[in-house]
């Protein structure tokens, strides 16, 4: 089992290439059953944007591995009536065991950790969103058996999806491309970092043109053109990101055995069309059950489940 007992998971870019392997691998023999792991301990879940499949995901897991959860919204808690956040996590750091935090800014998210002595999991901020690639990666192997050498191209918006994407991309040697309209490319920081991982010897390519970026793929992925925190901006967003929809047509330059990811929520007929996420390619279904596989093997790797 990866040795990650007690840590922070705030970036993808905090597992190193062989702890991410061995992540994917528990995923795997939890998900088949032929390991069965227990661990009596508390998560809390303080999450500030809205969520179904990491709060259940989360939530789930725990009940599996034996443990309990405490769903600490904000409305019901302090946070909502501005209790500094260095209280609040000093404060949680005193009952609970681990604490999975989905909020806006990453530094909030960082001066968590930095006052809580457990561990302190990101469950997406605006820049990243690491437990979804888990599982992300954990289909993906599924599908084709590896990682390493595939290319995962991703069209739609360079958002926390897409930042933590390259990471994965790069620790696993997958070569990643990223499409996006001028004006909305990933964060430069994080496509820095991924080159820097991926060392030269796999892709982390930035495009504007869709088309180019999909030719022969394995793996075509999107996600929502505005995320939580921008939906003034979606009708303006529309127009522009039209031509980086995934339909038939794109997905026919893939590679024939080519498979569609989707970390939903999806709008169909925007950043994907109706028949692609229902058609025999999609595997948004998978990927969705491969958050509790996915997130199960992470928190029984922090907390020295038996
Ligand atoms: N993909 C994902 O994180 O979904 P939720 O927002 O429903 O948790
Ligand atoms: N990029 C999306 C992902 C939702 C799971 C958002 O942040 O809203």
């Amino acid at each position: 089992m990866a040795v990650l007992i007690g840590r922070d998971v705030l970036s993808l870019a905090d597992f190193s290439p062989t702890e991410l392997q061995e992540i994917l691998e528990l995923a795997g023999k939890l998900k088949s059953q032929q390991l069965k792991l227990r661990c009596n301990k508390v998560l809390g879940l303080l999450f500030s944007k809205a969520s179904t499949r990491t709060r259940v995901s989360f939530t789930v897991a725990m009940y599996q591995l034996g443990g309990q959860v405490i769903d600490l919204h904000p409305n019901v808690t302090q946070v909502s009536r501005g209790e500094p956040i260095q209280d609040t996590a000093r404060v949680l750091d005193r009952y609970l065991d681990i604490l999975a935090i989905r909020t806006f800014a990453q530094q909030d998210l960082e001066i968590f950790a930095n006052y809580a002595k457990i561990p302190v999991i990101n469950a997406l901020t605006d820049a990243e969103h690491p437990c979804q690639i888990l599982a992300d990666l954990l289909t993906i192997q599924e599908c084709f058996g590896k990682l390493a050498g595939l290319t995962l191209t991703y069209v739609g918006d360079g958002n926390n999806v897409a930042n933590s994407l390259m990471l994965g991309c790069a620790l696993t040697g997958m070569n990643v491309r990223v499409a996006t309209p001028q004006g909305f490319e990933p964060d430069a920081k994080i496509v820095e970092q991924a080159r820097a991982i991926a060392g030269g010897k796999t892709e982390v390519m930035l495009t504007y043109d869709p088309e180019l970026a999909s030719k022969d793929a394995s793996v075509l992925y999107t996600d929502v053109w505005a995320s939580m925190g921008q939906e003034q901006e979606a009708d303006n967003r529309m127009p522009i990101f039209q031509p980086y929809q995934i339909s038939e047509q794109l997905l026919s330059l893939a590679d024939q055995d080519a498979i569609v990811l989707h970390c939903l929520p999806a709008h169909r007929g925007e950043e994907i069309t109706e028949e692609v996420i229902e058609g025999s390619q999609s595997r948004v279904w998978d990927q969705a059950e491969n958050r509790l596989h996915a997130q199960k093997a992470l928190l029984a790797s922090i907390l020295g489940a038996e």
